[in-house]
């Protein structure tokens, strides 16, 4: 199928505000790195509160499909739309082009991210580091700047650090100032990649907390994770991504229970090697 070939003749068509749509919608997503295909024809959507998680070896394009549907990465065929708009390209004369940063910016307007690495500016403290992008991109003025921000740090049991720098708080505390920060700009969808990959075991579990409480509170959410307790717990959907493709997707039990797919059984047979003395979870959540 010609991926281009049914594009809307404005990236503005679809109505920003059509709750029936899905949140975000992939349709044959492929991108490439000079001769390497990444993605090879993604096909994924995520509905309004759904909870999606993303598994898979590492290499498999995780990343970079995150990283797309937030327009850090261009992407060379098929669609990602956001609440029914077109990220990344806009349609002119019949030709797919790409969008003005302006317009870019306006489509992801609405996407927050969580990375591995909490990316806090050290010379700001938790307060500061919420309050940046609300008074340079949103343009708050410094008070309502500084109540939001304090609001987020509450909503991640983090208000009494509100005053400490990066360097005096731990990666757990770090990693939800930076889910505090993604908050204050008020996404309609919140995108993880790996938020609790580069924390000391001990502090996976108060990142993991702050994540659920979101999920309950209804934020649609897709978290590339190894937590597969979490994404067994929490997901909505578990999608399976190898070698640049989903190659499994459904409901937890389905993915975890009847992986009848040799790659996944293998890769869950590799995790639950690793986590061998978790016998109990891995009787519960392993392949049948
Ligand atoms: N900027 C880049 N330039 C060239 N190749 C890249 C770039 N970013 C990623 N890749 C390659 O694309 C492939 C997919 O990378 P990606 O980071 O998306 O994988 P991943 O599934 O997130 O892996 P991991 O679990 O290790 O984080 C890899 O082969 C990687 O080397
Ligand atoms: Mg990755």
């Amino acid at each position: 199928m010609n991926a281009l070939a049914d594009m809307p003749t404005s990236a503005t068509t679809a109505t920003a505000s059509d709750d029936s749509a899905p949140l975000i919608e992939v349709r044959d997503l492929r991108k490439r790195f000079g001769e390497v295909e990444v993605l090879r024809g993604i096909d994924l959507q995520i509905a309004r509160s759904e909870v999606v998680c993303i598994i898979g070896p590492s290499g498999s394009g995780k990343s970079t499909l995150l990283r797309c549907l937030a327009a850090l990465e261009t992407y060379d065929q098929g669609d990602v739309r956001i609440e029914g708009e077109l990220l990344g390209y806009t349609e002119r004369n019949g030709h797919r082009v790409r969008a003005s940063q302006g317009e870019i910016n306006r489509v992801r307007r609405n996407v927050g991210m969580v990375f591995q690495q909490f990316n806090l500016w050290p010379h700001m403290s938790a307060l500061g580091n919420v309050m940046e992008a609300l008074l340079r991109v949103r343009h708050l003025s410094r008070d309502e700047a500084r109540r939001r921000a304090h609001a987020m740090l509450e909503t991640v049991g983090l208000a009494h650090k509100a005053d400490a720098y990066p360097a005096k708080l731990s990666g757990g505390q770090q990693q939800r100032v930076a889910i505090a920060r993604a908050l204050a700009m008020e996404p309609h969808i919140m995108l993880f990649d790996e938020p609790t990959s580069a924390l000391d075991p001990e502090l996976v579990g108060e990142v993991l907390q702050v994540m659920k409480q979101l999920a309950r509170d209804g934020m649609t959410m897709a978290v590339v994770t190894h937590e597969m307790g979490f994404a067994a717990q929490v997901a909505d959907k578990v999608a399976f991504i190898d070698q640049g493709r989903i190659a499994v997707a459904g409901k937890p039990r389905e993915v975890f229970h009847d992986a009848g797919q040799p790659r996944l059984r293998q890769f869950l047979q590799n995790y639950f090697d690793r986590n061998a003395f978790w016998t109990q979870g891995a009787d519960e959540a392993g392949p049948a």
